[in-house]
């Protein structure tokens, strides 16, 4: 393992982790997610029928670009930047809905690098690039990180250096922020009263996110307090049992295309994923946090 690998691991998912889950390829991420490849719970808020259905699905997932777009305060002519931005689909709302000025994407993975690219998007950047290494010339207006916070630490690591690690991240979001600008993030979490040794930590650390551990809502409070106030807190966890419903159903309406692309093993490997997370979310030993964050007026020291 080389230096920078090294500080990678230490500091949460590296590249290597999340291609081993990403690079599985779009063409079977594509069997089962919605046409916009968003990759994260959905907002079903209003919205009736079966979450397999493509145009609920859909619709469910635009639903959840625009309040976190809204949440950050990107409006026409902004400046947007979307931290772990998946195969692009904030970053396509963004421009083509809300006319941003500028968008910029970052991700770990090549393969949602190259497809973002190809989508040819305007006014749009994306970087493979992790965000602890992003140097931009000018401040955003609002930021937008979804399902990426589950990657920002690992397992291995103690109490206070996920806070550390946490803290890293607001304080990096603050700097590029105005004040009183806006983070939009959403995450999964674990349950607070969740025991430290229980194997749902184990579960999706081994089969979901290697590499990756999640937060509880104690340490996001702790660690973004210097730079942020939350403003506002959605706990969603039965959105997430829903989509990933609408996602395993959905795989499975799709097998024989998806055991041609990836084989037996991937297959039952998704499968079983996708239905046992449903079952975490159910029981409720772990959840879905969508958190607003406005920079404090100036920043505070201490
Ligand atoms: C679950 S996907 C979500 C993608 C997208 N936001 C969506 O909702 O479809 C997580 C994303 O976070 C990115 N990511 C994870 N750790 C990262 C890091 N340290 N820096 C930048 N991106 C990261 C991954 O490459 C991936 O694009």
């Amino acid at each position: 393992m080389n230096t920078q690998t090294d500080r990678r691991r230490r500091a949460g998912a590296t590249a290597t982790d999340i291609e081993a889950h990403y690079d599985v390829g779009g063409d079977f991420y594509a069997l089962w997610l919605d046409p916009g490849l968003t990759y994260s719970c959905a907002l079903w808020d209003g919205i009736v029928g079966s979450p397999a259905r493509t145009d609920l699905l859909a619709a469910a997932q635009h639903a959840k670009l625009r309040y976190h777009l809204d949440q950050a305060g990107i409006t026409a002519g902004g400046r947007l930047l979307d931290i772990g931005c998946g195969w692009g689909s904030l970053l396509r709302t963004a421009a083509e809905e809300t006319g941003v000025r500028h968008a910029v994407g970052l991700t770990l993975s090549a393969d949602q690098h190259a497809h973002v690219r190809s989508l040819g998007l305007p006014r749009v950047d994306v970087e493979l690039r992790d965000w602890r290494d992003h140097e931009p010339d000018d401040p955003y207006d609002g930021i937008v990180s979804i399902g990426a916070f589950e990657h920002f630490t690992h397992q291995a690591m103690s109490h206070e250096e996920r806070i550390g690690a946490y803290r890293a991240f607001f304080e990096r979001c603050a700097g590029w922020l105005p004040p009183m600008g806006r983070l939009s993030l959403q995450t999964i979490a674990l349950a607070d009263h969740a025991d430290h040794d229980d194997s749902v930590p184990d579960f999706f650390a081994r089969e979901v996110f290697p590499g990756s551990a999640l937060p509880r809502l104690s340490e996001i409070a702790t660690a973004c307090e210097p730079y942020f106030a939350i403003t506002t807190l959605r706990e969603d966890g039965a959105d997430y049992a829903r989509t990933l419903r609408g996602w395993s159903a959905r795989l499975f309406q799709a097998r024989e295309e998806a055991l041609r692309l990836v084989g037996p093993d991937t297959y039952r490997r998704y499968r079983t994923y996708l239905r046992a997370s449903e079952i975490v979310f159910l029981r409720q030993a772990s959840t879905l946090y969508r958190i607003t964050l406005r920079r404090w007026p100036a920043r505070r020291t201490g």
